[in-house]
């Protein structure tokens, strides 16, 4: 069952649409969809205790109900690394990074629609998601990532099973190819930029932390920013919870993009709600962290919107950041990936960026990547 009458809204100018239709996507502007979606309702964080151990755990917080489909996603650890500063282990994840937590709604949703076939687009990680999430589902599924994606991606892709379609031209390349093969019939298109159900799954990431901390959240949540699936989740988390009475002060949001591209960061320091026009002529910098080198993202107004809101800011990282601050967490225990040492790389040198207490999530493996140097 899908919840209650739940529908699509478009938050540019508030064309709806029903979840049983396959329409991806706006009819009107083509961007992407919101959910109308409100908690059935609040609970203490101490009467979660002997519920399921996954995400599935928040059901009163969740849009749908828990799935045969699920692998054990969520309930990540919480570790300290300073004494303010704390990192949650979203590497632990089935597929080794947070994007299980928005791809089981999605593989989740397209079971119960039944299509004759799923499509995803990633720059590796929301793509192995889909692809593992899709095999336990019984679910045929194709994965566009662009040229360049690292091996490992691509193998874990193909190991669940999904066709692989590798486009040159970059990321931006990838997505138009995949938005073509979305439009056909009959596809399900499990996009974790446009489809609002992958937002509800990762706002389970600020739900963990709640009840971790007692009912309470950190000063501050530094989280990496390419489409922004996980800080639109971690938004939608804090307002459901501040809607419910269940944290009185939300935490800012801490921003992290690369310095090599960060056209987020770059507006919201010039002040700008949106990103400015696109330039076709514009080429895409090469970055270690793979996963957030996104030039235009379909949500960048909902972004912007949600940091400020928060009273954080962004901030970016070079990519001798981001090499030491892998070599750092390595040298700490923690195998992580390129994108996913980002926060750290932003937060390690001191309170300064980022005060108070603050978590930074490690949200994919190392063996994704291997050590950058
Ligand atoms: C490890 C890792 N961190 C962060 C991100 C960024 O997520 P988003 O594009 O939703 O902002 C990704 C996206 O692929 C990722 O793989
Ligand atoms: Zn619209």
């Amino acid at each position: 069952m899908l919840v209650g009458m739940t529908v699509y809204h478009c938050p540019a100018d508030g064309t709806r649409s029903e979840i049983t239709a396959l329409t991806w996507c706006c009819p009107v502007c083509r961007g992407p969809w919101d959910l109308d979606f409100t908690p059935a309702g609040g609970v203490a964080p101490n009467a979660l205790s002997g519920r399921v151990d996954s995400l599935w755990r928040y059901e009163e917080f969740l849009p749908l109900a828990a799935p045969p489909i699920s692998l054990g996603e969520g309930r990540t650890p919480l570790v300290p690394l300073t004494e303010t500063v704390s990192a949650k282990l979203d590497y632990l994840m089935p597929t080794l990074s947070f994007k299980d937590r928005g791809a089981v709604m999605l593989a989740e949703l397209a079971r119960r629609l039944g299509p004759d076939r799923v499509v995803a687009d990633s720059t590796g990680n929301a793509g192995t998601s889909i692809a593992a999430y899709c095999a336990r589902a019984g679910l045929p599924c194709t994965v566009y990532v662009p040229e360049g994606t690292s091996p490992k991606k691509t193998e874990q892709i193909r190991a669940h099973g999904a066709h692989l379609v590798t486009v040159p031209g970059g990321r931006e390349a990838t997505a138009l190819a995949a938005r073509g093969a979305a439009d056909g019939p009959g596809v399900f298109y499990a996009s974790h930029v446009f489809n609002p159900y992958f937002l509800h799954g990762t706002k389970t990431y600020v739900y963990e932390l709640w009840e971790d901390l007692g009912g309470r959240l950190p000063d501050a949540l530094a989280v990496p920013v390419g489409n922004g699936t996980l800080l639109l989740g971690a938004a939608l988390a804090t307002a459901e919870l501040h809607a419910l009475g269940l944290i009185e002060t939300r935490p800012r949001l801490i921003a992290v993009q690369a310095e090599a591209v960060a056209p987020l960061a770059a507006a919201f320091h010039a002040g700008a709600d949106d990103l400015p026009p696109a330039d076709p002529a514009a080429v895409v910098p090469a970055t270690l962290a793979e996963g957030i080198a996104i030039p235009r993202p379909p949500r960048a107004r909902q972004i912007l919107a949600a940091v400020r809101a928060s009273g954080g800011t962004f901030l970016t990282v070079s990519e001798d950041r981001i090499r030491e601050a892998q070599r750092d967490l390595a040298g700490r225990g923690f195998y992580v990936e390129t994108t996913g040492v980002a926060c750290w790389a932003a937060v390690r040198e001191g309170g300064r960026a980022a005060p108070g207490s603050v978590v930074v999530p490690l949200c994919g493996a190392g063996l994704k990547t291997g050590m950058a140097g």
